[in-house]
């Protein structure tokens, strides 16, 4: 059985969607571990209701980056970590995680992209006024949502509501990410 990590660092609806689907089989593969950025996030209440290992750590607490990638990396080469996925880990990833999980690191975003990178996608899609929004899954590098593109879903909505846009988004991205990792684990993961 393949292992998969996520990474969140808010609310995790897509941990949630991602962890019940593994466990009831709609996708092959458990969640042996959740990393978040963010000690009091909502994400961590989820975890504990599926009994999942956490890694939660304060980046203010580690001088370098490469200090707590460090340990992620050695926490998940313990538990033989086949995939991560990130799933609102809102950080860029640093060298010492990409260059240890090299292949194996992959991102969803709330955009078109290359459209609307960063933090604040969908309200800057409505604030530019796109009729056509969509989600996308893409692995990571060392740019800012910016690695190869492995899938993406569009949808048409003309309101100007991020709310909205948001609420039909996520119910996408829960199904996206588990078509996506499916087909991943599938292919034994590139
Ligand atoms: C998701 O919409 C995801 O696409 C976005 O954060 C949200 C997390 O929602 N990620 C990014 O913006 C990454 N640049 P969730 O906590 O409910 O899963």
């Amino acid at each position: 059985m393949k292992r998969l990590a996520v990474f969140a660092s808010g609310s995790g609806s897509n941990y949630e969607a991602i962890a019940q689907a593994c466990a009831d089989g709609r996708i092959k593969a458990s969640v042996a571990l959740l990393v978040c950025d963010k000690p009091g996030a909502y994400v961590l209440e989820r975890a504990k209701r599926f009994g999942v290992e956490t890694l939660v750590f304060n980046p203010k607490a580690y001088a370098r980056k490469a200090d707590y990638e460090r340990e992620i990396a050695d926490r998940m080469d313990e538990l033989g970590i086949d995939l991560v996925c990130l799933a609102g880990y809102m950080r860029i990833v640093g060298e010492e995680l990409l260059s240890r999980y090299k292949g194996r690191i992959i991102n969803i975003h709330p955009s078109l992209l290359p459209s609307f990178k960063g933090a604040h996608a969908v309200e800057d899609a409505v604030a530019y006024g796109v009729k056509v929004f969509g989600i996308t899954i893409h692995w990571v590098d060392e740019t800012l949502d910016g690695g190869k593109i492995i899938a993406q879903r569009a949808f048409e909505y003309e309101g100007g509501d991020p709310d909205e846009v948001h609420a039909i988004g996520h119910k996408i991205e829960h199904q996206l990410y588990i078509e996506t990792i499916n087909k991943l684990l599938d292919e034994s993961v590139s």
